[in-house]
């Protein structure tokens, strides 16, 4: 078995608020083996983007840490690519210059400029977005910001990719194509991943173990789910598959049984509105498609 590359031990994680502290996080732990795909997932306003800042080192937390391969994170790197939640573009620069700048952080000593160019272009079109190569983020839609946001991410070849939501914004067709490629991308690159996702198909086709979270105040991990589906893994053939159904049936029980939002979050979250109607809508698309 690889060894354990990324090891999140006894987080918590406080935010001051005007109405006082508010614990997101308390007690989250999680080891993660390197090229293991592990997904979270759990109900809006958990803390699942929380987790995954403090792994890419963009939140510091206020107690346990985070070791990546030996080391304490403390503050970002390029070994860590994230797909943003909310893209996260540099708004005055072009699609491939907002892929180039990240792609010319990891390359500048090891690739020329020709060289960094094709790579760049070689992965706007991974994610179908060569068209649109020249066009500012304004100029683009919310899925199309999305799919540079994975290029961007992919382009650096991270040891560890972080994605929330990554396909989220995305319809089915080009959401399936860049699972398919994220899958072969993975497998060739031996890349450790961690996604956030709130599609329980995407989860276990993706996923060699699914992290359910608790709903906050006060997160953390609450069940553990191993994919033990063979790999490669094909969608069509998995759809008629007696285990894999299984599996999912297992998140779903842990997100709408045992994990049910019964009640909206405390008002010191402020997300109690939006996250609980989020997390409806997560609950209907879910169980909507299981039927
Ligand atoms: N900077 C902050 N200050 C105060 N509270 C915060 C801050 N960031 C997050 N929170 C709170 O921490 C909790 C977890 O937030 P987080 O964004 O991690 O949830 P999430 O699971 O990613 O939700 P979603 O699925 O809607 O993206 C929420 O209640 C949120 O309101
Ligand atoms: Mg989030």
């Amino acid at each position: 078995m690889s060894k354990c590359l990324l090891d999140i031990s006894a987080v918590d994680m406080r935010f001051p608020t005007p109405r006082g502290e508010f614990e997101a996080l308390r007690d989250v732990n999680l080891k993660i083996r390197e090229g293991e795909f592990v997904s979270l997932i759990g109900h809006s306003g958990c803390g699942k983007s929380t987790v995954l800042n403090l792994v890419g080192g963009l939140l510091q937390a206020s107690a346990g840490g985070i070791i990546l391969d030996g080391r304490e994170v403390r503050e970002p790197g390029p070994e860590r690519a994230v797909v943003f939640q909310n893209h996260s573009l540099l708004p005055w620069l072009s699609v491939r210059e907002n892929v180039a700048l990240a792609v010319r952080q990891v390359f500048r000593r090891r690739k020329s400029r020709a060289e960094m160019r094709e790579w760049v272009d070689h992965h706007l079109a991974l994610v179908h977005m060569s068209d649109a190569a020249d066009k500012r983020p304004d100029e683009i839609s919310g899925g199309m910001k999305q799919r540079v946001g994975v290029a961007r991410a992919l382009a650096m070849q991270p040891r560890v990719l972080l994605m929330d939501e990554p396909f989220g914004a995305l319809d089915a067709l080009t959401r399936a194509h860049l699972q398919d490629t994220l899958m072969e991308i993975q497998r060739d690159l031996n890349n450790t991943v961690i996604m956030i996702t709130h599609d329980v198909d995407e989860a276990v086709l993706l996923s060699d173990r699914i992290v359910m979270m608790t709903n906050g105040p006060s997160a953390t991990v609450g069940e553990v789910l191993e994919i033990d589906l063979p790999r490669p893994r094909d969608r069509l053939e998995l759809a008629g598959d007696t285990h894999y159904t299984r599996l999912r049936r297992e998140v779903l029980r842990f997100l709408y049984e045992k994990q049910r939002k019964v009640e909206a979050m405390p008002a010191a979250s402020g997300r109690a509105e939006a996250g609980a109607s989020a997390g409806a809508t997560d609950q209907r698309r879910a169980v909507g498609s299981d039927l």
